[in-house]
């Protein structure tokens, strides 16, 4: 099989090639990635020497780029990961949002379209987000069922690109699956998200901000479970439906920091770090709760996380102590400019 990856030196894409390149030699994976601020060549440094791998420089929103790779590679699969993905960016940036999430997504189905003939059985597995059903209160959770309602221009992005995708299914019989996933976390997510951010924070005793009461709630879901769940997903969920994915560990953004702050007084000698936790002026818009309801995966997949949030978020906390290097690379974006001297600029 001929697997494309978008988005594979991102935090989850590169979780996911990390894991199914080795484990599936028989199988071609080609990662189109954009390199942009928040992927490093460093997170698939490990995958370079393998010969079932290999990586363009491309940026989805340049359709002819994404023509081309699609007819070079004649992929039987395509997971979708590229995508910009933080709330905050796309309140200051939208249009970024719109060029990568919408206009990408639909590039990569007009593509597929195109080079997708009938014959074979191709698979194009799309990853969003739980954030396009909007805000839950006090009860309840998403399903497959629970209606679009997004808020931010990046959900609003995602929700866009997920209806192109439905629409790719409907009318020209794309064989699309969509998945939903609740918040991930894990080794290489880019500091500007809440768990990274408060761990390297915490790290060297800066202020935790805390948005608003610290009240809202998320689903925490290990990235590794995450990706296990998309595989199972393309291999056995059915064309043209829908997916949540969720870590089952739904608690308010608070009981998260105070969870770091322990586990990272402990690994520095110290009896609290708490008083670094710093409430501050909450995000516009802010959805209250996101949480998921799992049934049909599980029922339809059998499909679970394999790990808890304690121990998911352990291991999390002890890569980001021992890769100094790359959050300090991540931080400073040195690498920017070798990405360009290296692949030439994205096009
Ligand atoms: P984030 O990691 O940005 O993910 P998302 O907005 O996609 O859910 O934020 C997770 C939660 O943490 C969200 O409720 C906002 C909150 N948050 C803070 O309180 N402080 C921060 O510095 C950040 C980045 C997020």
């Amino acid at each position: 099989m001929r697997i494309l990856v978008t988005g594979g030196s991102g935090f989850i894409g590169s979780a996911f090639l990390s894991r199914f390149v080795p484990e599936n030699p028989h199988h071609e994976f080609l990662n189109i990635d954009k390199l942009s601020y928040a992927a490093h060549p460093l997170n698939t440094q490990a995958l370079e020497q393998l010969p079932n791998y290999c990586f363009e420089r491309v940026d989805l929103a340049h359709f002819a780029s994404v023509q081309r790779a699609l007819k070079k590679f004649a992929p039987d699969r395509v997971f979708h990961f590229a995508a910009e993905t933080h709330v905050d960016r796309s309140i200051r940036m939208p249009l970024e949002f719109v060029q990568s999430n919408v206009l990408g997504t639909v590039n990569l189905l007009e593509a597929c379209r195109q080079f997708w003939d009938g014959d074979q059985s191709p698979v194009f597995l799309s990853v969003s987000t739980d954030e396009v059903f909007g805000s839950l209160g006090d009860s309840g959770a998403f399903s497959e069922m629970t209606p679009y309602d997004p808020h931010s221009p990046y959900s609003a992005s995602k929700a866009s690109a997920d209806h192109f995708c439905r629409a790719y299914h409907d009318t020209f019989g794309l064989p699309v699956k969509i998945t939903n996933c609740s918040n991930n976390y894990g080794p290489r997510q880019f500091p500007e998200k809440l768990i990274p951010l408060m761990i390297l924070n915490a790290m060297e005793d800066k202020p935790l901000p805390v948005y608003g009461e610290g009240l809202n709630v998320r689903d925490w879901l290990f990235v590794d479970d995450h990706c296990e769940a998309l595989w199972q997903v393309a291999e056995r969920g059915k064309l043209g439906e829908t997916y949540c994915i969720g870590g089952g560990h739904d608690v308010p953004n608070i009981e998260i920091v105070k969870g770091i702050t322990k586990l990272m007084a402990e690994r520095r000698g110290l009896d609290s770090l708490d008083h670094l936790i710093t409430f501050v002026k909450d995000r516009p818009g802010h959805d209250f709760r996101y949480a998921i309801d799992t049934s049909k995966i599980k029922n339809e997949l059998g499909w679970q996380p394999s790990c808890t949030f304690e121990e998911g978020l352990a291991l999390t906390i002890d890569w980001y102590m021992s890769n100094e290097e790359w959050v300090r690379q991540v931080r400073t974006g040195e690498y920017q400019n070798w990405i360009d001297s290296h692949y030439g600029v994205a096009h």
